[in-house]
């Protein structure tokens, strides 16, 4: 299964060319404790936004080309999707953009870091996805200086 962790703002800002446009502490901590385990797949750009490789996952890297220093190339993004979206392991899909809209129909769970706020400068955007199909809960709040946040979790009806 798949499960789309994120971290986004008021208006679904992710990014702003290669960074992330919020560095939450707890969220970083949360995220880390969430995905230690499993397999991880993000797209190329956010590979490359990375110092190295994340630590104790399987990193998966989409790409049109190869890319060695990953644990695994997905150049076929549609085979992919469709050998894995009904197995039991999770597989933690961590972004960017094109990777969460290329993933997020296939998603049974969704874990967002809501930060009330906003980034006028933002470039990169978490897809739109209609809640009424999802039911809410709530795992966490809390606050990182004048960020207030709420680590929430989505699961499909
Ligand atoms: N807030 C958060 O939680 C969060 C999390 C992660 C990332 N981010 C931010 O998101 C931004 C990066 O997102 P992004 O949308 O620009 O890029 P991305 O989704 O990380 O990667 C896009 C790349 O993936 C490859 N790709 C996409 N679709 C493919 C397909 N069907 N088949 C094969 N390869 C495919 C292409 O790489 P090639 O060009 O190599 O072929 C494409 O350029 C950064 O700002 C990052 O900081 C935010």
């Amino acid at each position: 299964m798949f499960t789309l962790i994120s971290c986004i703002g008021k208006n679904r800002e992710i990014g702003r060319g290669k960074q992330l446009v919020f560095n939450i502490k707890e969220d970083m901590k949360w995220f880390r404790e969430t995905t230690t385990g499993h397999p991880v797949v993000m797209g190329y750009n956010t590979w490359n936004s990375l110092p190295g490789k994340l630590k104790n996952r399987e990193n998966l890297v989409v790409s049109y080309k190869d890319v060695p220093e990953a644990d695994r190339t997905i150049k076929d993004l549609d085979e992919f999707i469709k050998c894995h979206k009904d197995i039991e392991e999770e597989i933690f899909i961590i972004g960017g953009g094109m990777i969460y809209t290329a993933f997020l129909p296939y998603a049974k769970r969704l874990f967002l870091t809501e930060v009330d706020a906003t980034a006028d400068d933002a470039t990169v955007f978490f897809p739109k996805f209609d809640k009424s199909k999802y039911s809410r809960k709530v795992i966490k709040k809390g606050k990182d200086h004048d960020l207030t946040f709420t680590i929430v979790q989505y699961t499909k009806k």
